[in-house]
């Protein structure tokens, strides 16, 4: 049972968990401490036991954590345990470029149909997968009919809260959105992902900035 009042920072962390665990496991351990993590991530080891404890209680006392079993848990907890189907509204650069990325795809989230409504793009495929491009007039009964869970925005900034919209009258359950703008939405889980917001961060970092953690 997951706790409904996680931190967003602290989800972020979970997915940055799951990914250095999968790099230990390649690297042929079995078991791995928060001190450990810690190094690898550059966090305070008493910053992973507080996250983990939020789900239960991962590891032994002074045994450490369990790879494997640290693995699943992680799984379970970030809900890539099971296959989700993506839809992304907007077959552009990020929509393709998504739709082709087949690291998406390893994780178990997987890109089921593309919408747009430029006519000229519907009734296409895209990539190896030959997924579909669908007008955005059906994009309500695709998404029931191809069980998808999750919406992506790419479209111009100007169209991201109209597909939002859309997207939430189609009962979607969440959302990322690539748009450059603020989305203002009930009821539905959203994530914003912005490249430009990490190169400013980082020319702030190399400038001497500190904004104190992760
Ligand atoms: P693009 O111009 O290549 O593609 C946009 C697509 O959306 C086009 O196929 C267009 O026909 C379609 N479209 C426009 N309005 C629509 C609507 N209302 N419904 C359905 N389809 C619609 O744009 P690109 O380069 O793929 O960028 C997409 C978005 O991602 C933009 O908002 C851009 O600013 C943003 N972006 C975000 C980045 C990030 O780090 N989050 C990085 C680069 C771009």
């Amino acid at each position: 049972m997951i706790p409904k009042k996680i931190p967003a920072p602290v989800s972020k962390r979970l997915a940055l968990y799951h990914r250095c665990v999968n790099t230990l496991l390649n690297s042929g351990k079995d078991t791995t401490s928060s001190k450990e993590l810690g190094e690898r991530l550059s966090l305070k080891a008493t910053q992973i036991r507080k996250d983990l404890s939020y789900f239960g209680d991962f590891g032994k006392r002074g045994m450490g954590y369990d790879l494997n079993y640290l693995k699943e848990s992680l799984e379970r907890v970030l809900g890539i345990n099971k296959h989700w189907n993506i839809g992304i509204v907007g077959a552009g650069n990020i929509g393709m470029a998504l739709s082709n990325y087949q690291g998406l795809t390893r994780e178990g989230y997987k890109v089921v149909a593309l919408f747009d409504r430029n006519p000229s793009k519907v009734g296409n495929f895209v990539g190896t997968q030959k997924i579909p491009i669908y007008s955005l007039d059906d994009i309500c009964e695709k998404i029931r009919e191809l069980s998808i869970e999750i919406g992506v925005i790419a479209v111009p900034a100007n169209h991201a809260q109209a597909v939002a919209d859309k997207l939430v009258e189609c009962e979607i359950k969440g959302i990322v959105n690539f748009a450059p703008v603020k989305l203002y939405l009930d009821s539905v889980a959203l994530e914003d992902v912005d490249i430009s917001t990490s190169f400013k961060a980082l020319t702030f970092r190399i400038q001497g900035g500190s904004c104190g953690g992760t």
